[in-house]
Formats: C-alpha cells, sequence, structure tokens
C-alpha cells in the first residue's frame, strides 16, 4: 500500500495507559491503515483541567500512517478503536484513549467534524516532541514551515512545556508476524524477486539490528508490497584497523526481529556470493563523499557504494530505505543514484533515540555503564544546540542569536572537556552535505566523536523558530 500519509496523536491518562497505547497501535495497523512510524512515547501532564483538578499525567505519542481511507473514514476509524478501549465522552480528566487525526497530506478543510490540521497541534509540546522524531521535514499544511521549525517556534515561546515531558520508552508498534524467507545465495534471491508482483522495498543491513533498523522495516512493510531485507557485514567499507572481525553478529535475534516487523524475506549473502569476483571497489569519491566521513575513513564510501549498487541492481527494488543517522551515507547514496539515474526511490526515515538520546547503534553494545552516562552527553549537547537556536537569547535576556561558528566551537570545546575525542562538529545542508555558516532554515548539525573505544555518530535538526505564531 503507499496510500496517503497521515498522522495521528495517541494519548491515555487512564489504568494502563501502555497497554491502551499498545492496542491502539495494534488497530491502527488493520485493514487500510498502515503503521509507517512513530515517535517515543512521552509523559507529559494533563492539560486544560479546571483549577483544583489534577488528572493524571498523559502518555502520548504521534504515528504516521499510510491509508487508503479518505479523511473522514480515517477520522471515524480512530474514533471507533477509541470507543473500543471504552473511550467515553463524559467530561472527565481521564481518557483510556485518545486519538487525533493531526494532519492528513496536505489538507486543510474545517467542517463540523473535522479540522485538519488539528487546531491545537502546534501549541503543544506533546505532540511537536514525537512528531519532530517521525517528520522533522513534513509541512504543515496550511502553514508555509515544517514541524522542526513549529516545534522550534514553541521551544521558544513557551520552553516550560518542553521541560516537563518525559521521554518514557520506545513505540509499541504491532507484532506483524510475517514469515521471513531466508536467501543465502544469488540464486534463491533471483527467484525470490520473480515470484514478487507488485513493489519491492529493501532494507539493507550489516546486522546486529537494533530498533533503528526495525523502523526501516515498518514504513517499508506500510509502503511496498514485498519487503526484503539483507544482512551482510561488508568487508569493502570497513578500513584497516577497524572493526570488521568484533562486529556483532546476531542472525537468529536478527531474523526473529525482521519478521516480526513485516519483512517477507533476508538476503544473507556470504563475502563469495556478494563478490563473486572479488573484493575490487571501483567507485572514485566525489561531492558529498569527500569530507567528513569520506576525509577520516578513506576507502569507506567507495565500498558502500559498491555493495549497496550491487543490491539495488540484485533485488531490482523500486524502494530502499536508510536511516538518516547516516546523514552522509544517505547524500551520497542520493548523489550516485541522481548521477547514474538508478529506476530506485530512496526513502530517508527518522533517527530512532534510545531513552536516553543517543541514537541507537549496534556498536552501542560496546558502552558500558558509565561510559554510556557520558556518551548520553553527545546527543544531548546536539539536542541543547536546538534549544539554543530557538531562544536566540542569552540567560539574562539578552538578544544573542544563534551564530553556528561561535556555538559550534563552544560545544566541541565543552565536549571535549567531558572526554570525548571530537571528529567533527558541523552545520550542513541535509541533502548535499555542504557546510552551512547560517541558520536560515532547516539545517542539519552533524557530528562524531570517540569515547572509550566507541565512536558515536549523530545528527540533529536545527531549525529557525516558525516564523508565524504557533
Ligand atoms: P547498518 O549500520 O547496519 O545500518 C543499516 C541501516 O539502518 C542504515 O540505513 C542506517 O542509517 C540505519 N540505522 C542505523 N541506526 C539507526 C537509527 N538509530 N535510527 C534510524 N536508522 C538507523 O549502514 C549500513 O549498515 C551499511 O553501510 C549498509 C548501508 C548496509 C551497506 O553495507
Amino acid at each position: 500500500m503507499r496510500g496517503a500519509r497521515a498522522f495521528v496523536g495517541l494519548g491515555s491518562n487512564e489504568g494502563d495507559a501502555y497497554g491502551h497505547l499498545t492496542a491502539a497501535f495494534a488497530a491502527l495497523d488493520e485493514g487500510a491503515v498502515r503503521v509507517a512510524g512513530a515517535g517515543r512515547l512521552v509523559w507529559s501532564p494533563y492539560v486544560g483541567a479546571p483549577r483544583g483538578v489534577l488528572p493524571p499525567r498523559v502518555l502520548n505519542t504521534v504515528a504516521e500512517v499510510r491509508t487508503e481511507l479518505e479523511p473522514e473514514a480515517l477520522h471515524a476509524r480512530l474514533s471507533e478503536i477509541e470507543q473500543a478501549r471504552g473511550r467515553v465522552r463524559d467530561g472527565r480528566h481521564t481518557r483510556a484513549l485518545d486519538l487525533d487525526l493531526l494532519a492528513y497530506d496536505d489538507v486543510v478543510c474545517v467542517t463540523d467534524e473535522l479540522t485538519l490540521p488539528h487546531p491545537r497541534a502546534r501549541q503543544r509540546a506533546f505532540v511537536l516532541a514525537p512528531w519532530t522524531e517521525v517528520a522533522p521535514r513534513y509541512v504543515l499544511p496550511g502553514s508555509a514551515h515544517t514541524i522542526v521549525e513549529h516545534a522550534t517556534a514553541l521551544l521558544r515561546d513557551d520552553p516550560a512545556q518542553d521541560g516537563a515531558l518525559r521521554v518514557a520508552t520506545a513505540p509499541p508498534f504491532a507484532d506483524r508476524a510475517a514469515p521471513c524467507t531466508r536467501l543465502t545465495d544469488r540464486e534463491s534471491l533471483a527467484r525470490w524477486r520473480d515470484g514478487c508482483r507488485g513493489t519491492v522495498g529493501v532494507v539493507m543491513t550489516m546486522g546486529a539490528l537494533h530498533a533503528g533498523h526495525a523502523a526501516l522495516v515498518q514504513r517499508a512493510a506500510a509502503e511496498c508490497d514485498h519487503v526484503l531485507a539483507t544482512v551482510f557485514v561488508n568487508p569493502t567499507q570497513f578500513g584497516e584497523g577497524e572493526d570488521l572481525a568484533r562486529y556483532p553478529r546476531t542472525l537468529d535475534d536478527d531474523i526473529a526481529l525482521l519478521a516480526r516487523h513485516g519483512a517477507d524475506a533476508v538476503y544473507v549473502p556470504s563475502a563469495d556470493d556478494m563478490y563473486p569476483d572479488g573484493l575490487a571497489t571501483t567507485w572514485e569519491p566525489s561531492g558529498a563523499a569527500l569530507g567528513f566521513e569520506g576525509a577520516l575513513r578513506p576507502g569507506h564510501f567507495a565500498g558502500v557504494v559498491t555493495v549497496v549498487t550491487e543490491l539495488w541492481r540484485r533485488t531490482r527494488a523500486d524502494r530502499s530505505y536508510f536511516g538518516r543517522k547516516d546523514a552522509q551515507q544517505l547524500a551520497v547514496l542520493a548523489q550516485v543514484r541522481a548521477e547514474r539515474a538508478l529506476p530506485v526511490e530512496i526513502v530517508a526515515c527518522p533517527i530512532v533515540r534510545a531513552e536516553d538520546e543517543l541514537a541507537l547503534s549496534s556498536r552501542n553494545r560496546y558502552l558500558d555503564g558509565s561510559t554510556r552516562l557520558i556518551a548520553r552527553e553527545f546527543a544531548l549537547a546536539l539536542r541543547g544546540l536546538g534549544a539554543l537556536a530557538a531562544r536566540g537569547r542569552d540567560l539574562d535576556g539578552v538578544p544573542m542569536p544563534f551564530e553556528p561558528a561561535r556555538d559550534l566551537a563552544a560545544v566541541r570545546a565543552h565536549l571535549a572537556g567531558r572526554g570525548f575525542g571530537v571528529d567533527y562538529l558541523e552545520l550542513v545542508d541535509p541533502d548535499t552535505l555542504a557546510p552551512c555558516t547560517e541558520l536560515d532554515r532547516p539545517r542539519l548539525v552533524i557530528g562524531a566523536a570517540r569515547l572509550g573505544g566507541v565512536r558515536l555518530l549523530d545528527n540533529r535538526w536545527l531549525a529557525p523558530p516558525a516564523a508565524e505564531a504557533p
């Protein structure tokens, strides 16, 4: 299914709130609606209770769905799911389940039944925070601004709301329990591919899978008729002295995770099957591949491009899903696709983070407890830059617009002082990775730093606040 792109706000503050949201995710992922992604669950104070009434806190998130239903029918479906969980609209301040249709494609409408986008969506941090995770670049219909710009404006105007949020856990995606066929060589892959009718999505990985990979599969399965994952620890993208030999290998768990999120097949080639003619890599890095990782890890992107283009050829995928966690990899692959006019659509998917803000990574399992406590400061520093960009004044209230060169240098120095070996921390254009000197529109801060033998890679959207009042 491709269908329309819509966003649903979910909340619960009655009884087993997590259980209610889990049931809602399962009910949403049925029939003409598929769950394509979601932000983390956040606890927030109840908004709008009369004086003297203190309702329980609400567990919230935002889910992105693909649907063949029209807005009114989707809205009606949400009410049905609410009622099935015992929701009664009787003015109480506890709700087993509250589902709001936040936005639907680029639809703007006001009827007795439905207003789109949802009129209060831009005023609530418990909506904008998970929404920014799942769709930072979505332009809110009827406004000229993206979700990340609206979130930045709210952070400027009402920082206390954001401060009151507590991240609880990852979203409870429903178990799709698809049988996942294991393909071990080119021939069986070709046979599987020949049997596919409709669109094929591919999710390429090196295994040691976690919720970040799961999110790619979750989205691919919501958008494509068939989903193929690949697991291959690609030797050509590891340099001398890198961790090829000790890269974690957890294949049985990986296949279970892929099946749960809806992958139909997984291709797990041997090195001989992948590279029958040896390990030659021929791609000469240019453009987005030159700086940052490209400069620090010679040969890395040539190895990535070699394996990815070969997998595109073998799988004849219509869509290929990659995480924004590896922003430069994404930019390099988009460049190669465009240069060679390859018939594959690249779908960029949001970064999935742990509750402590660290971007999930297969290599994070090497961080011991105390190092991890420090490691999260890297992710928090990037997040802090978002607040700095929003505020535009110093702690005494004196106007001090965000200035990338000065403010990034301060953060680099801070991290170095905490024991990080900072490889880089720069403001870049999200599509070309070209460095930027100004925050005139949403950009990415990308960073890499070493700590305790582990290399952390991360990035954050940084935006000027939306111009209009939210
Ligand atoms: P790997 O590191 O296994 O990552 C596979 C895919 O998962 C990539 O697209 C990556 O960006 C995405 N991913 C990893 N962590 C993520 C997170 N926390 N949130 C969202 N997405 C995340 O990247 C590679 O493998 C390889 O270079 C590969 C493309 C497979 C080529 O060998």
